[in-house]
């Protein structure tokens, strides 16, 4: 495991050629990712599905040979665990049941109970970890509590997460309520993760940069500092990314203050800045923008080349600065993984 390319990485060692893989890298721009999935029925059915999960999440490394494997399931599944409605529409994304008051937090089930309806999951981490390539290393992960948070309260995803901004000023004790009972929750099951066999985890905080001032402390940093020291004192060697999408200058000091052993960066932030003040601290991952996999071609050659220069100084796992969209083209996968690791 040791040798493992990701693992190396996570552990501070630098590379001339960085372990890579890709945020979404199991998904709709992938024929058998779809094949698959009819298969299935619906998504929901597919991440339950611990056999066609686990086969959706070796797809892209048969594919493309990526050094690290992220397990096939969603963020929304740990409000589903704790008692909430949830389904999708296609076209459009996540719908769940709406938590509008303390009520609504009180009525969720404890973060002792998820295990029920998680299980399959687990069980999903436990076929990979025998199937995988023993040079490929498994990714678990969840939401951050604030970003769960997000969708728990407005019911959907939302452009600037403002139903959640609102039930935060009204009622800050629900709130706060809410923010630790996800934050229980997603304790519990990371821990599961790596007791089935993940052998890195990482938080999702994809509305992070909508948090600013005190509130980006109190609700992306402390949550994931909290998550992160429960997950160590249990799994002390079990490497920890977090990805506070957007931060802005809150990625400045993040790993410091989280405990992270790598900051995973989106595609706003400059990688010459990023390699100054953020990978000073420890390992970064990303931050190639998602459109390129879509316009592929000498852009994206020199997009790869750029980013790969600009971390070269130090410990850095390639990636895109957010998920590859459905329309991506997989044969610009190729270009992308051929141009960081030929020159
Ligand atoms: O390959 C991987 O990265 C692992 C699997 C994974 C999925 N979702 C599968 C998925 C991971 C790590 C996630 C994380 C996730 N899910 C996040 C955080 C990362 C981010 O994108 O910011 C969020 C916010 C969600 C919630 C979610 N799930 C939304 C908003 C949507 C709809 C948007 C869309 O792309 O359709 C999903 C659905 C989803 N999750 C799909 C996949 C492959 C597409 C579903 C399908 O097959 O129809």
């Amino acid at each position: 495991m040791a040798d493992k390319k990701l693992m190396r990485a996570l552990a501070g060692e630098r590379m001339d050629v960085p372990p890579a893989w890709m945020m979404r890298q199991a998904g709709r721009y992938l024929p058998e990712y779809k094949a698959t999935r009819a298969h299935a029925g619906d998504f929901l059915s597919l991440c339950y599905n611990p056999e066609l999960a686990a086969e959706v999440t070796l797809q892209p490394i048969r594919r493309f040979g990526f050094d690290a494997a992220i397990l096939f399931a969603d963020i929304l599944l740990v409000p589903q665990a704790l008692g909430a409605d949830l389904w999708f529409v296609t076209g459009e994304g996540p719908r769940l049941s709406v938590i509008e008051d303390r009520a609504g937090v009180d009525d969720l089930k404890p973060a002792d109970r998820i295990h029920d309806v998680l299980s399959p999951v687990y069980e999903t981490v436990r076929i990979l970890s025998r199937e995988l390539p023993s040079d490929v290393a498994l990714i678990g992960f969840a939401g951050a509590p604030w970003t769960v948070a997000t969708y728990m309260i407005a019911g959907r995803g939302t452009p600037d997460q403002g139903p959640a901004h609102a039930l935060k000023d009204r009622d800050r004790a629900a709130f706060d309520a809410l923010i630790d009972r996800i934050t229980e929750a997603t304790i519990a099951y990371l821990d599961q993760q790596i007791q089935a066999g993940a052998e890195v985890v990482k938080l999702f905080d994809s509305w992070a940069g909508s948090l600013k001032g005190a509130d980006f402390q109190r609700y992306a940093v402390d949550p994931t500092r909290t998550i992160i020291a429960a997950l160590k004192a249990r799994h002390p060697h079990v490497p920890v990314i977090a990805f506070p999408r957007q931060a802005g200058d809150g990625y400045i000091g993040f790993a410091k203050a989280t405990g992270a052993d790598c900051v995973a960066l989106d595609d706003s932030v400059d990688a010459a800045w990023a390699a100054r003040n953020v990978q000073i601290d420890g390992c970064v991952q990303g931050n190639l923008a998602p459109r390129h996999m879509v316009t592929g071609g000498q852009p994206l050659v020199d997009a790869v080349r750029r980013i790969r220069d600009a971390f070269s100084g130090g410990p850095h796992v390639f990636n895109l600065g957010h998920g590859i969209t459905p329309d991506a083209d997989p044969n610009n996968v190729t270009l992308m993984l051929r141009t960081l690791r030929e020159g």
